[in-house]
């Protein structure tokens, strides 16, 4: 039998997602689409066969046939739509962020607690990166020792114009934030963020570098830069005490020709991350038939909001910002 999926949010992630779920996602059947624009989901549920669109994202987390439901409409809709499945009792994979507000986060984790069982999953999507995996099973092995630094690249080649100097630390980095704490198992206590002079009229400030410290010692770089313009590109080298772990280049095939030596770049995230989130998918679909939660938990959306708001107060302060958490309920024990 398979598990009815119920996908919100019918634009670029959602409409990725959903061909997916329709087309290589073992155990799933796409129930339902829901979007503000009514003709963008009715075209995306004619094109994969989806059972039914709604115009209300509420209304298709009631809908009987949808079982699970995976939120990827704007990130301000995440927290109700959250806290709907959640009084439903439906698993729900949201996009990230579980909330851009640190508050919204935390009544989500709440909620979940209340319920004292984990349905939430949040779509920190390189933790199912087989890249970022073989990292940290290498890690595990302990051939390299113990972590002392992780170095992290982020670049996209364009950002649209409504791309703020914050949106560098809560679309982009935030990714970087959460598969430190992955990796690293550790959590992050204060940040500093530098930046160059703006070079635009917009006054974007990209580049930033950010420096996280963890409460155990460690140091985690990134460079963020979203206009970057050759690619889309990411990177991290893990050192550690007797050896280093590196992300290897994801290109399969290397062009040698014309006295060049040369390798594409992906244009996006959804190409360089396709497996990742495929992956990702399947280990969902893969958890609700087994009760047991996978991924980046309610709990990790909230670090990765709480952390991303000391980098925004570090961002306009010009000096490090203390990453203010409160104490993590045993729901969320590993
Ligand atoms: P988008 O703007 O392409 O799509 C959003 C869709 O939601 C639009 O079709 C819009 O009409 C619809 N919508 C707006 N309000 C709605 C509501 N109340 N109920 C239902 N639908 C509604 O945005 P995009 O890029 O697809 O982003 C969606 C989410 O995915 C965001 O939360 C974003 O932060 C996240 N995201 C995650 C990425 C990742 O790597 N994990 C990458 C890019 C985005």
């Amino acid at each position: 039998m398979s598990i009815g999926i119920g996908v919100i949010g019918t634009g670029i992630m959602g409409s990725d997602h959903a061909r997916t779920l329709a087309g290589s996602i073992k155990g799933a059947a796409l129930a339902a689409v829901s979007d503000t624009d009514a003709e963008r989901a009715s075209a995306l549920a004619a094109a994969t066969r989806a059972g039914r669109v709604h115009a209300d994202g509420f209304a298709l987390v009631a809908d009987p046939d949808v079982d699970a439901v995976l939120i990827a409409s704007p990130d301000p809709t995440h927290e109700d739509l959250v806290l709907a499945c959640l009084s439903a009792g439906k698993p729900v994979l949201c996009e990230k962020p579980l909330s851009p507000s640190v508050e919204g986060c935390l009544r989500v984790v709440a909620a979940e607690t209340a319920l004292g069982r984990r349905l939430v999953q949040v779509g920190f999507m390189r933790r199912f990166d087989p890249g970022y995996r073989s990292v940290r099973e290498a890690l595990l092995t302990g051939e390299a020792g113990a972590p002392l630094l992780l170095h992290c690249v982020h670049r996209n080649a364009s950002a649209p114009p409504s791309f703020d100097s914050g949106m560098l630390i809560s679309n982009s980095a935030v990714h970087e934030i959460d598969i430190a704490r992955w990796l690293l198992e550790d959590e992050i206590e204060s940040v500093t963020v530098f930046r160059l002079p703006a070079r635009t009229p917009s006054g974007l400030l990209d580049p930033q570098f950010l420096v996280l410290e963890t409460r155990r010692g460690r140091l985690v770089d990134v460079e963020v830069f979203v206009n970057a313009r050759y690619g889309y590109d990411v990177r991290a080298e893990l050192v550690c005490e007797a050896g280093t772990l590196t992300l290897a280049p994801q290109a399969p095939v290397r062009l040698r020709s014309s006295g060049q030596d040369s390798s594409r770049v992906a244009e996006d995230w959804r190409a360089h991350f396709a497996a990742a989130y495929r992956n990702q998918l399947q280990a969902w679909v893969d958890s609700i038939g087994t009760g047991v939660a996978v991924g980046a938990s309610a709990w990790d959306g909230y670090a990765a909001t709480a952390t991303g708001a000391a980098c925004l107060d570090a961002l306009q302060s010009g000096t490090r910002a203390t990453v203010r958490m409160q104490e993590r309920p045993a729901l969320y024990d590993a």
